[in-house]
């Protein structure tokens, strides 16, 4: 079955084709960055409005460069949580329409599954596994028995570890998102310059907490008003980049090791992070894990991860009909709720 995937939950308008859940024929993504950036930020009402602009040029380019019409789409898999409610409503509203007027089946998939099972469109990963997602809004570690069985293990406490890194970049003077900047300053700083913070690595839990190392950073920077300069300036990017990368990577490892799961999968916006990327790919050759991260492309975020949850729940008939809502708020843990109530398709007469 082809799948029509849409995602608008933040500020990328994004549309894909992909085949039986797997081979991708076009992956779309529409930008936000730049309107957002000069408020250091992502503004919602802004957000909505440059999807509404986006997503049916969006949409028509993943199905030309696809080389397929709306007539050979089989189903659409539509991102209905969390994230910005204005945004979401934009794909929702679009997606609905659409299976309207072609009477396609549709399904609403959470963002963050999208996100865990983007590593399926490279190569297979075997139920069960641990599961690390690291976006703007998250900082999970799951434990996934398969597609929609997800139980949380641990989770951050206060920041997110993109918002930890945005928020340490805005510190530093760096445009918005500044995970990305970070990243590229700290592959030429010294990761041992500033020993800052690795909180709760020995709290004997699988929560992070990212708060106390942006103070941290934001101490240093106090007493080291140059350290925001040159050299200076991508030590302390390294400094922090090592300290954040320390905790996920040990967290990681601790909950592969209390849950004995042997494959680990890294997913969301900070798994494009090279430190981190490093790191846990010598944590795997040390441990013996099979450790899977998709190409960065399929880290951030993307339409194409949609339609791994979204053609296994439209292949068994599992739609979402047509009275879904955006879900703002929306856990893993609570699929299994979700999965009970949707229905068999409710098409249009
Ligand atoms: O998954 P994603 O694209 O969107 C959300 O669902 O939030 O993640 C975005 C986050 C941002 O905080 C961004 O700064 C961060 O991922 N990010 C990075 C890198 N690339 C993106 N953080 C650290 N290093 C990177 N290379
Ligand atoms: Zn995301």
């Amino acid at each position: 079955m082809l799948v029509l995937a849409i995602e608008s939950s933040c500020d990328e308008t994004a549309a894909a084709v992909v085949r039986d859940g797997r081979e991708i024929l076009s992956n779309v993504i529409a930008s936000q960055v730049k309107d957002h950036a000069v408020f250091g930020g992502v503004v919602p009402e802004i957000a909505s409005r440059k999807h509404l602009e986006a997503v049916v040029p969006v949409i028509g380019a993943a199905l030309s460069e696809a080389g397929v019409t709306l007539a050979e789409i089989g189903g659409i898999a539509v991102t209905q949580g969390p994230g910005l409610a204005g945004a979401l409503l934009v794909g929702i509203a679009t997606a609905k329409g659409l299976a309207y007027g072609r009477r396609l089946p549709i399904v609403g998939v959470n963002h963050i599954e999208g996100h865990l099972l983007a590593a399926f469109l490279e190569r297979p990963v075997e139920f069960p596994f641990l599961a690390l997602a690291v976006s703007g809004g998250h900082s999970h570690l799951y434990r996934v028995e398969g597609i929609g069985r997800y139980a949380t293990l641990g989770q951050t406490l206060d920041d997110a570890a993109g918002e930890a890194f945005d928020k340490v970049a805005k510190l530093l003077g760096l445009s918005y998102p500044g995970g990305v900047l970070i990243d590229r300053l700290a592959a030429e700083g010294n990761p041992e310059a500033i020993r800052f913070p690795r909180p709760l690595l020995h709290d004997g839990s699988f929560n992070f907490s990212f708060s106390g190392l942006k103070t941290a950073v934001l101490t240093h920077l106090r007493s080291h008003p140059e350290a925001c300069l040159g050299e200076a300036l991508k030590d302390l990017c390294a400094s922090f980049q090592a300290a954040a990368c320390d905790v996920l990577v040990r967290k990681t490892a601790a909950a592969a090791a209390a849950t004995g799961l042997t494959r680990v999968v890294v997913a969301g916006g900070v798994a494009c992070n090279s430190g981190l990327r490093r790191e846990m790919e010598q944590l795997a050759r040390q441990r013996g894990l099979e450790l899977h991260i998709p190409s960065p492309l399929l880290c951030s975020d993307n339409a194409a991860m949609n339609a791994v949850p979204g053609d296994f729940y439209l292949e068994q008939g599992m739609t979402s009909g047509f009275g879904f809502d955006a879900l703002p708020v929306w856990p893993l843990d609570r699929m299994a709720e979700r999965l009970d109530r949707i229905s068999m398709p409710t098409l249009p007469n």
